[in-house]
């Protein structure tokens, strides 16, 4: 069997690629290296797949339908993993015609190829954000019809033309919306690694509401790919997932764990929170507990612990 991973040189995606390998799946793994951050990085996350045995690296982008028909062509994915995507809720305020364009118009192109192919299961990335401002804590079935940012309505416009291919062509479908997710490999632009720069440099770092009054449901790595594999592995019809961490915590507190894991010390520089951002996320994640058999299992502390590690060693590595 061979598992398409789509932003396979990403934070998450690389991850799956290497649980996957672990396991001894075929994988490719597509990615157009964009510069949203550092290619480089991606290259990194890459780097120690590039020999092992069943991998494979396709760079092309998902907005190019013939450069899909051609790796379905030559490699024929069994099961999919759509992690490929832009993110960045604030970002995608800047750039929303992007975002339709690859979070969207990627997806159907992905779609166009899976629904002529012979593929068991399709596991799609959604978010959190698309809750909005609903009241948490928030659960699968809590309304999702007014996100805050053009990248939380193309991620839930995603879900929905998920649903719609999925009844069309009888393809297994799963949405997963992860929930702030960190960890070795983090995106730069995510708050842990934003922050530790930012101690590191001696720089203040902006803190939305000075920290206060903001939750986040941080969840591990680990935790995330977990259940992106049970999602892959299941044979329900379709279904939609929060993975996340059931256990939100505030900005003020991360930051007090950060510092007393890193020994750096801090400057804040208080701002309003931005419009696409929610005050508080927060996951219900016992759909998932029933009928994945999945919960989270690191905690906050353990988390930033090994992200930090991780952290010094790139440092030292360069
Ligand atoms: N990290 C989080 O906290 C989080 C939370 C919720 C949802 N998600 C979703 O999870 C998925 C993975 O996120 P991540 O944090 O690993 O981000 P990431 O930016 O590290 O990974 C996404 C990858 O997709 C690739 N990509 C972007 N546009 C592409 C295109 N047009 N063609 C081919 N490849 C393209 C990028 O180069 C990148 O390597 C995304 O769909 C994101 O929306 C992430």
């Amino acid at each position: 069997m061979t598992y398409l991973v789509t932003g396979g040189a990403g934070f998450i995606g690389s991850h799956l690629c290497e649980a996957l390998l672990r396991r001894g799946e075929h994988v490719v793994a597509l990615d157009n290296f964009n510069d949203y951050y550092d290619p480089r990085r991606k290259r990194r996350n890459v780097a120690p797949l590039l020999d092992q045995a069943g991998f494979t690296l396709w760079e092309g982008d998902l907005r190019n339908l013939d450069s899909l028909k051609a790796l379905f062509a030559q490699h024929q994915p069994s099961h999919i993993a759509h992690l490929g995507g832009m993110a960045n809720p604030r970002y995608s305020m800047q750039y929303p015609l992007l975002y339709e364009a690859v979070n969207v118009g990627g997806t159907i192109n992905l779609w166009e190829c899976v629904a002529r192919g012979k593929v068991k299961a399709f596991v799609q990335a959604s978010t959190s954000s698309v809750y909005g401002l609903s009241p948490t804590p928030w659960s699968e079935t809590t309304p999702t019809d007014r996100p805050l940012s053009p990248y939380a309505a193309t991620k839930k416009a995603a879900e929905v033309l998920g649903y719609t291919f999925h009844y069309q062509y009888q393809i297994p479908t799963r949405i997963v919306r992860f929930f702030t997710v960190y960890g070795p490999k983090g995106r730069p632009d995510m708050t842990p690694s934003l922050f530790v720069e930012a101690m590191r440099r001696n720089q203040p770092i902006t803190l939305f509401n000075g920290g206060e009054g903001v939750y986040r449901d941080w969840t591990y790595i680990d935790d995330i790919v977990s259940g992106v594999l049970a999602a892959l592995d299941t044979d329900l019809e379709f279904e939609v997932f929060n993975l996340g961490n059931s256990q939100p915590v505030m900005l003020r507190s991360f930051i007090d764990t950060l510092q007393a894991i890193t020994g750096l010390s801090v400057t804040i520089n208080a701002q309003p929170l931005p419009s696409a951002d929610p005050p508080i996320t927060y996951a219900d994640t016992s759909k998932a507990l029933a009928l994945l058999n999945w919960s989270p299992v690191t905690d906050i502390e353990a988390g930033l612990e090994r992200y930090w590690e991780w952290y010094q060693a790139e440092q030292t590595n360069g």
